[in-house]
């Protein structure tokens, strides 16, 4: 029995849901602070440039696959290159697993920070305790019982299949998200700190760059771009022939990097507009995580005109954001089961959850909830030691590996596959193109030499230990 595939209603469909599983916690936290490890400007370039050299030809690499094989996963590389490609898809599938399990865990933060902040527009703000957000870390119940929330959130959408869950949910969540991204930076931009945030972000200086920032901004590009595991060829699978793949991949990159720079316009112009904050970030006392979930909350009812609004509503955009990305990265598990085995839908929705979920415990335990879980390294073991470097803690050990690792292998086997393996006949036929042309050319030529060069330096650097995530 074969059962009728679905598909998008329209482009801005695809459109839609690929930008929501690009635009996420990379974006909002990630791209701000790696941003200002580097010292801005040069890194911002360089990653600007990783975006169109690297990101965009191998979004639509794997938007081509998925397309063309009207599959998702390993049963699409083996549709198209037989069983030793499908391997690439099984890596994709255990590299979504994997960032799913700890990205729910962060996710559901964002479910508390909206009912705090909701509680302190409510009922007037009380300034939390210095050990507040380690307690809440290390409160193993209440760690779970947030993941568990998004977790269903997930499942309930990726139950209702691609057009009628994923795209219906993306179509009102991403408009929503791009109007309250606005707000904040308009709101931003009539702080003090705002020039200097833009002197910060787009004057270019390289000899203020540290030289790993040109391979930090290649992994980073991965990982905001959703790239290395197969969203892109499962979201793919769900296109009509008709539609642009060339197209849409420049709007989804380019929507995915706006979102990048105005989020760091604004986390920047709100730094820079707090001389205490500005002196902790500097001193490296606010780290990544810290920057967005305890000092931003507290900036908005101390510093900001209409912070009482402002705060619930950007957690939602926080929430919005996760969730829009948790989605691809439970449908690349799910429609991998479905494609692959048969699974029907609700089956492989529930299973793959379910095994992920157990994951997510583990990775919720081991943020001060369990001393084991929260302490395990194999900073000492040989090999893993290489792979895992010096990393330590469940959700700690599972980044590194799956955006250190997975994401770059994942996007390298694909630029080999669709540049080297698959014929050009064969690729402009599915495209509908006669002759290749100079987008064909640039883009087909990136795929072979450009990407797979940028990707073999990026692992060979982490190889000698250097950490990405
Ligand atoms: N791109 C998402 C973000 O920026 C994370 C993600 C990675 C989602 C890989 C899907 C696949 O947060």
């Amino acid at each position: 029995m074969t059962i009728q595939r679905d598909s998008w209603g329209s482009k801005l469909g695809f459109i839609m849901a690929a930008s929501g599983s690009a635009v996420g916690l990379g974006n909002l936290w990630k791209f701000p602070y790696i941003t200002w490890e580097n010292n801005g400007g040069a890194f911002v370039l360089v990653y600007l440039v990783a975006v169109m050299i690297l990101g965009l030809p191998i979004m639509m690499g794997e938007i081509f696959v998925g397309r063309a094989a009207h599959l998702s996963g390993a049963p699409a590389y083996k549709k198209l290159g037989g069983l030793g490609w499908s391997k690439l898809g099984y890596l994709g599938a255990a590299a979504g697993g994997i960032i799913l399990s700890y990205y729910m865990v962060i996710a559901g933060w964002s479910l508390y920070s909206f009912w705090q902040c909701l509680g302190w527009s409510l009922g007037g703000y009380d300034m939390p305790s210095s050990d507040a957000f380690g307690n809440f870390l290390s409160n193993g119940p209440l760690q779970i019982g947030l993941t568990l929330m998004f977790t269903l959130m997930n499942v309930g959408i990726v139950l209702r299949g691609v057009g009628r869950g994923i795209e219906s949910a993306t179509k009102i969540m991403m408009p929503i998200l791009v109007l309250l991204m606005l707000y904040l930076v308009i709101t931003a931009m009539f702080m003090p700190g705002r020039n200097d945030a833009f002197a910060m972000i787009f004057s270019v200086d390289f000899a203020n760059m540290p030289a790993m920032g040109y391979l930090e901004a290649v992994g980073q590009a991965f990982f905001s771009l959703s790239l290395g595991l197969g969203a892109m060829v499962a979201y793919g699978s769900y296109m009509k022939k008709t539609d642009s793949i060339t197209n849409s991949a420049i709007w989804v990159v380019s929507l995915d990097t706006l979102f990048a720079l105005l989020a760091c316009v604004a986390m920047f112009t709100i730094i820079l507009s707090v001389p205490e904050l500005k002196a902790q970030v500097s001193a490296g006392e606010v780290g990544t995580v810290g920057m967005l979930f305890i000092t931003l909350p507290q900036l908005f009812y101390t510093q900001m005109q209409g912070g009482v609004v402002l705060a619930p509503l950007f957690f939602i955009l926080v929430a919005f954001a996760a969730l829009s990305s948790t989605l691809s990265l439970g449908e690349v598990v799910a429609s991998m089961m479905i494609d692959r085995r048969g699974w029907s839908r609700k089956k492989a929705v529930l299973i793959t959850s379910g095994v992920v979920f157990c994951g997510s415990i583990f990775a919720a335990l081991s943020l001060g909830a369990s001393q084991t879980l929260s302490q395990v390294t194999f900073r000492d073991v040989p090999v893993l030691g290489i792979i895992f470097s010096s990393k330590s803690g469940i959700l700690g050990l599972l980044d590194h590996l799956a955006a250190n690792w997975l994401l770059p292998i994942g996007g390298l086997g694909t630029t080999l596959f669709v540049g080297w393996f698959l014929k050009n006949d064969f690729i402009l036929k599915e495209l509908g193109v006669k002759n290749s042309n100079v987008v064909f050319n640039l883009w087909i030529w990136c795929l072979r030499i450009v990407a797979p060069a940028a990707i073999i330096a990026l692992i060979i650097a982490v190889a000698t230990g250097k950490d990405f995530s």
